[in-house]
């Protein structure tokens, strides 16, 4: 579609890192197959994997919180023009410290990667009975599985907050996790007693 298309192509044109085509398909496949209805999205960007998700079905609900004023204009701006503003509510603020006691099926992780395990542990209480944590970029370019890993400080520094993450989510004794080598990785946490 060609609206879309737009988005993808202001994205690029910005340097705004949005979802590639292989993941954001995965997720909304997944959001069909399991007929997930109410979602919190962390860091939209510009509303494009927001806007996809609230394609899948007329009946999609879907809370998005972006830290980055700009990016937050545009996401409205874009969310409008594809009438989505009664399904898709966007937020100005840093997610750590957004307040909500709305209960979501999926709670999608897409922004600061370094914060990881503090978004996770934050939201996990606004999951509903059943309900699942999916992580986004858990691979980071390959970076993340590259035992020699020759790149910059950040870029090391990222890399290693994403393998602490990741061994966070084995680790834990709450949730169990499933690991997708898909697109840029996703990881799938559900509650252990929620099955
Ligand atoms: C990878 S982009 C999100 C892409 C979007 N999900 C998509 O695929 O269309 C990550 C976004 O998270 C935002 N972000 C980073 N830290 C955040 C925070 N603490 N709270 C809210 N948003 C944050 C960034 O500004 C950035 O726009």
């Amino acid at each position: 579609m060609q609206a879309l298309m737009s988005i993808k192509k202001y994205a690029h044109e910005h340097d705004i890192p949005i979802m590639k085509e292989e993941g954001v398909s995965f997720v909304c496949e997944y959001i069909k197959k399991h007929n997930i209805k109410r979602i919190l999205e962390i860091g939209s960007a510009i509303g494009y994997s927001a806007i996809r998700f609230a394609r899948v079905s007329n009946d999609i609900f879907i809370t998005t919180i972006e830290i980055d004023k700009e990016r937050y204009l545009q996401a409205v701006q874009n969310i409008k023009d594809f009438g989505l503003e009664n399904r898709i509510s966007i937020y100005l603020q840093d997610a750590l410290l957004f307040e909500t006691t709305e209960k979501f099926d999926l709670i999608f992780i897409d922004a600061a990667k370094a914060q990881y395990i503090r978004f996770f542990e934050k939201y996990k209480t606004n999951l509903l009975d059943g309900g699942v944590i999916l992580s986004d970029n858990l691979s980071f370019h390959g970076m993340v599985e590259d035992e020699n890993l020759k790149c910059n400080k950040n870029t090391i520094m990222l890399v290693k907050k994403i393998r602490k993450y990741i061994t966070f989510l084995r680790e834990n004794t709450e949730f169990e996790t499933e690991f997708i080598k898909c697109a840029d990785g996703i990881s799938i946490s559900k509650k252990r007693n929620s099955e």
